[in-house]
């Protein structure tokens, strides 16, 4: 049985996942008529990623016998200055995610919540590996200059990370495959 505060906090963790993934989704939709396929191809399966986050948390709640609430999200933008601004955005928005999550965990902590403790360390973790991750991608896109090519390779270095990601997420099924 959660206590109050903290299946408020989870909730309110699931509205701040849900908007995560639809600001993913509509920064996906734009980089596609922009004409940056590596770069929408790396946001859509962002947004996955968040859905699965909020996912986690809905599961854990019901499980915990609390009642997950799954809310409406916020109309995110639709229309953005320039791919720059975009992962600029992106990490201002994962380290306001890391923020609450560390919140959350503090609350946890404090209630004597072990259960929620041990839950939440995945989210840590999983949060330290997407901020590296953008702070990388920024340094490229800074390395890459503004020069009449850059968004060609801008794009390029997004395709190399999405399959980076893709091997490494097949090499973690393959392991996990190996275990069971
Ligand atoms: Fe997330
Ligand atoms: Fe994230």
């Amino acid at each position: 049985m959660l206590k109050q505060n903290i299946l408020e906090a989870l909730n309110a963790q699931i509205n701040l996942e849900a908007n995560s993934s639809a600001t993913y989704l509509s920064m996906a939709s734009w980089c596609d008529r922009e004409g940056l396929r590596g770069c929408a191809a790396f946001f859509y399966a962002q947004s996955d990623e968040e859905r699965m986050h909020m996912l986690k948390i809905v599961h854990y709640i019901n499980d915990m016998d609390g009642h997950a609430i799954i809310p409406a999200v916020d109309k995110p933008d639709s229309v953005f200055e320039s791919i720059q601004s975009v992962f600029k955005m992106v990490y201002d928005q994962e380290r306001a995610v890391t923020e609450s999550i560390n919140k959350l965990m503090t609350l946890s902590q404090e209630g004597h919540d072990h259960a929620t403790t041990v839950f939440l360390q995945w989210y840590v973790g999983e949060q330290r590996e997407e901020e590296g991750l953008v702070r990388e991608i920024l340094d490229k896109i800074r390395l890459i200059g503004s020069g009449s090519q850059s968004l060609y390779y801008i794009d390029k270095e997004l395709e190399r990370i999405n399959k980076a990601r893709a091997a490494a997420a097949g090499a973690a099924d393959a392991g996990w495959e190996a275990k069971a």
